[in-house]
């Protein structure tokens, strides 16, 4: 064995950057890292993303931060580092930051403003002076309550680096107290290229979640839709958690509580619903079109105990039927061939339409029935009534809050904030309709997500609370959740009381349901101000909301209270801006939140920079977010990977279910491994003491082998052409036949070395190498006084002739009756069993098929192992 010949402690890893960076066609401004990081608590998300960014040049440069951002999350903190030093951005009222944001308009800046992009997401942006060989951190952070839609979660996090980033990463926690239902990972970015760089897991007890993404700098020039700038597109987390009790689920602490109330056990209610549709001549080609095919199948989708009714409209008002019909065979095929004779022309008449539809449904009121009143349309009211407040106050009286009214906007044509102040005055949402291709799915969506009412008039009562968010709702419908969340005034309450009144199909419910204070608080330290913050993000939106519909004192004071919150919890709201200000320049920037009424932002709209900078604008990519999201292939979750995996001690805190058959622990001599794969991992036992081969490509001269100890590896040896990576519990040696680097396990700062084709990041107690085509990282786990290494490959070459344990990846199976599997053909005795997930810090245990050596890697021990490291 070669001798490293010169040795370098571990320098501040600056001085290697420095040493190292020419090596690469190197840029002049270089994000060396980009992390983004979230933590779900409850459905309440926070996200932080980090982008460090090096200056390489002789000469000081202007450093852009650009990420992009949920619409429905706040911005609650930005962050510079500059030379050791922290520049916090501040959050003050619009009005006080309106003269910086009037003069950096006027100076033609665009920095530092959030814009709407795309139909989900909004841009947040600033720059900053780096002065020569100097490097600057960005630090955003944001936060959102997600909502359940269509029977999921879903956690969007986009990621757009502008440059493809060596130390790149996205880790996501999910923590939900009464156990996660299904965990899967889609999106854009999740494309064949990039799915093995995705690893998931879910905690035996399902309470937790991990969902790490790890692409190699080559991965993220090559994926679909990214290109030489990296990676552009979205990981979409998705999933659901189990409802066990009917009455809902309570979390509290710190004072506050939120209260989850979704139940399944009832029937769907019979509806009255009444679409009107706009057939103006603005409607013109592919919009009707559109409309068309998604009304015929949404007529085909009524249920046959539903009454509905059509209405089209443009100067005139035409009805299918003057009355509501049952939704019979018959009824449906006669609509849907009135639907295909619908013709745009004339000018608009929201007005009389609308007021005709009301008219409908009260005409025919049922028991026992909910009633919906939908307006599609993509314009202003041009004919009749043509004052939007006249139009407005005569909806809104005509309807009396008996039934919601929904107001569908197609395009930006509309004035949008028209529809939503009409939509939010009768208990309805205003959504808006992207032309585009997929507008018809858009519409069904839409539809699919009121199709089903189960409750109407529901109301949510809480003993010894207060300031409660909004506790009566119109309607509640399948798939989604009525979230409701407050502070606890008696601090003496040993149970806290919650009380749900509603009408079911015909009958009135109330479900109760009393919870000792003791169980409800039960949150990790570090998570305890989740709640008071969901509390607060609950509070503003919905002030936000009920603003739009109120006039004079009751406005002000709604705002007003907005205002303070969004003050207090530091969230970029519509009434608040976030004011950075700069080193160098002792100037500020400032970011502001869109409303979603705004236009998207247009090239040739530079004019228009009084109420949103457009000029910026040129620079975004328009693009589409979310039309993937339901078309996915779900099936790609199901490349099994193979990771390593340890049998958790008897007496973890994992609550294991009774349905887990007692299996023969492995004897201390084995270490329990594991392969990802559909529905359940296969885990096997290999014995300790040998130096096994984990992955070999000899097509790329790459190896890597472990020796493996009693809890897990002690030491792994990599070999990549002339390159060699030693890494034991203490420290790793990196040395290319010339130099060698050393990495010291634990350092609080993070150190990096990088030449072609390969890097190494150690960050804390997390070393990240990538050789060539090959992404590992090595953690160092350390559990009740043992201290081992788990490797987790993020990226392996693809090609069939890779060889190791960690090289098979290819297995599926399928589960027959009598406890076997069906593996390559071949029948195999497995048991139910668990593991502990070392790819993870937390080290969680997972649930796994536990099947012999021999059948999980179609090979003999003798096939995996080597006599040198
Ligand atoms: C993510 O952020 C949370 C909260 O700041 C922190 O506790 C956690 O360690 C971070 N996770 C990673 C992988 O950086
Ligand atoms: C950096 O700039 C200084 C001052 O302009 C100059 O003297 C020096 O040669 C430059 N160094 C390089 C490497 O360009
Ligand atoms: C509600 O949705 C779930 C899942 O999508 C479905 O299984 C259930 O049957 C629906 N309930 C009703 C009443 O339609
Ligand atoms: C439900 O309760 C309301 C008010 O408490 C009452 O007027 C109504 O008759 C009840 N309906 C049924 C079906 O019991």
């Amino acid at each position: 064995m070669e001798r490293a010949t010169i040795r370098l402690t571990l320098l501040s890893f600056l001085l290697i950057c420095v040493i190292s960076a020419p090596t690469k066609k190197s840029r002049d401004l270089d994000i060396y890292s980009f992390h983004i990081n979230s933590t779900v608590i409850s459905r309440y998300a926070i996200t932080i993303i980090t982008s460090r960014v090096a200056n390489r040049v002789n000469e000081s440069r202007e450093v852009h931060f650009q990420v992009k951002i949920p619409k429905n999350a706040f911005i609650s903190k930005f962050r510079m580092t500059i030379e050791g030093k922290t520049y916090d951005g501040v959050v003050k009222q619009k009005e006080e930051a309106q003269q910086q944001y009037s003069e950096a308009v006027s100076r033609g800046e665009s920095a530092g403003l959030v814009g709407s992009v795309g139909r989900t997401l909004e841009e947040f942006k600033t720059s900053v002076t780096v002065a020569a060989l100097s490097k600057v951190t960005f630090e955003l952070t944001y936060e959102e309550l997600l909502k359940r839609r269509l029977g999921k979660y879903e956690l969007q996090i986009n990621a757009q680096p502008m440059q493809p980033v060596a130390d790149f990463k996205i880790d996501v926690y999910i923590n939900e107290h009464p156990g996660i239902s299904f965990l899967e990972v889609n999106g854009g970015l999740k494309s064949q290229e990039l799915s093995s760089a995705v690893i998931s897991t879910l905690a035996s007890s399902t309470k937790e979640a991990w969902v790490n993404f790890y692409p190699t700098r080559e991965q993220q020039i090559k994926c679909e839709g990214c290109g030489e700038n990296g990676l552009n597109g979205d990981l979409l987390i998705e999933y659901d958690v189990k409802r066990s009790n009917q009455n809902g689920e309570l979390q509290a602490s710190n004072g506050y509580f939120v209260h989850y109330f979704a139940p399944t056990d009832i029937q769907q209610i019979p509806k009255n619903v009444v679409f009107i549709i706009d057939r103006s001549g603005s409607m013109h080609g592919r919009k009707i079109d559109q409309t068309r095919t998604a009304m015929l199948k949404i007529l085909g989708d009524l249920a046959e105990d539903d009454y509905f009714g059509l209405i089209i409209f443009d100067s005139e008002v035409d009805v299918w039927k003057a009355e509501l019909l049952q939704a019979t065979e018959r009824n449906v095929k006669q609509a849907k061939n009135f639907v295909k004779n619908i013709n745009d022309r004339g000018a608009t008449d929201i007005n009389a339409a609308v007021l005709k539809g009301v008219d409908m449904i009260k005409r025919y009121p049922r028991e026992g029935s909910a009633s919906i009143l939908i307006l599609l349309t993509d314009g202003q009211p041009t004919t009749g009534e043509t004052k939007t407040d006249r139009i407005q106050a005569n909806i809104k009286k005509v309807i009396g809050g008996k039934f919601p009214f929904y107001c569908l906007g197609f395009g930006f044509d509309v004035s949008f904030d028209f529809l939503e102040k009409m939509a939010l005055e009768n208990n309805g949402v205003a959504r808006r309709i992207y032309e585009d291709s997929d507008a018809d799915l858009q519409l069904e969506g839409f539809y699919k997500e009121v199709a089903t009412p189960l409750l109407t008039d529901v109301q949510l009562n809480y003993i010894g609370a207060a300031n409660l968010t909004q506790t009566s709702f119109r309607q509640y419908y399948n798939g989604s959740e009525i979230v409701v969340a407050g502070q606890i005034t008696d601090n003496s309450l040993e149970t806290f009381q919650t009380e749900v009144i509603a009408i079911s199909k015909n009958t009135n419910v109330t479900y109760q349901d009393s919870v000792s204070t003791k169980d409800v608080i039960d949150v990790l330290p570090q998570h305890e101000n989740f709640i008071q913050r969901l509390w607060a993000y609950l509070t503003v939106k919905q002030l936000l909301e009920k603003e739009v519909a109120l006039k004079g004192e009751e406005k002000e004071a709604a705002r007003k209270k907005a205002l303070d919150l969004s003050l207090k919890y530091e969230f970029v709201t519509p009434l608040t801006s976030m004011v950075v200000t700069k080193p160098q320049e002792e100037e500020t920037q400032v970011a502001h939140k869109p409303k979603e009424g705004m236009r998207p932002p247009k090239r040739h709209h530079s004019m228009r920079r009084k109420h949103k900078p457009s000029s910026c604008c040129a620079k975004l990519r328009l693009q589409d977010y979310s039309i993937s999201i339901h078309s996915l292939d779900t099936s790609k979750e199901s490349v099994p990977l193979l990771i390593g995996l340890r049998r958790p001690r008897p007496n973890t805190r994992s609550t294991s279910k009774p349905k887990l058959a007692p299996t023969s622990p492995p004897s201390v001599r084995d270490v329990r491994f594991l392969i990802s794969a559909q529905p359940k991992p296969i885990c096997y036992d290999a014995p300790v003491g040998h130096k096994l081969l984990l992955l070999l490509d000899n097509s790329s001269d790459f190896s890597m082998n472990g020796q493996l100890s009693e809890k897990g590896f002690k030491l792994i040896s990599l070999h990549y052409k002339t390159e060699k990576l030693l890494i034991s519990c203490d420290e790793s040696v990196y040395y290319n036949g010339e130099n060698s680097v050393k990495f010291v396990w634990g350092q609080p700062e993070p150190s990096r070395h990088e030449s072609d084709g390969m890097s190494i990041f150690l960050r804390n107690n997390e070393l990240d190498v990538t050789m060539g085509t090959v992404r590992i990282v090595f953690f160092l786990h350390k559990k009740a006084g043992d201290v081992f290494l788990w490797p987790v490959v993020h990226q392996q070459p693809k090609n069939a002739n890779i060889q190791g344990i960690l090289g098979k990846t290819d297995l599926q199976y399928e589960e027959l009756p009598g406890s076997k599997l069906k593996i390559k053909d071949l029948e195999v005795e497995a048991s139910r069993s668990s593991a502990t997930d070392y790819r993870f810090p937390a080290a969680p245990s997972v649930e796994c098929w536990l099947v012999p050596f021999q059948s999980a890697l179609q090979g003999e021990l003798s096939d995996f192992t080597v006599s040198q490291l």
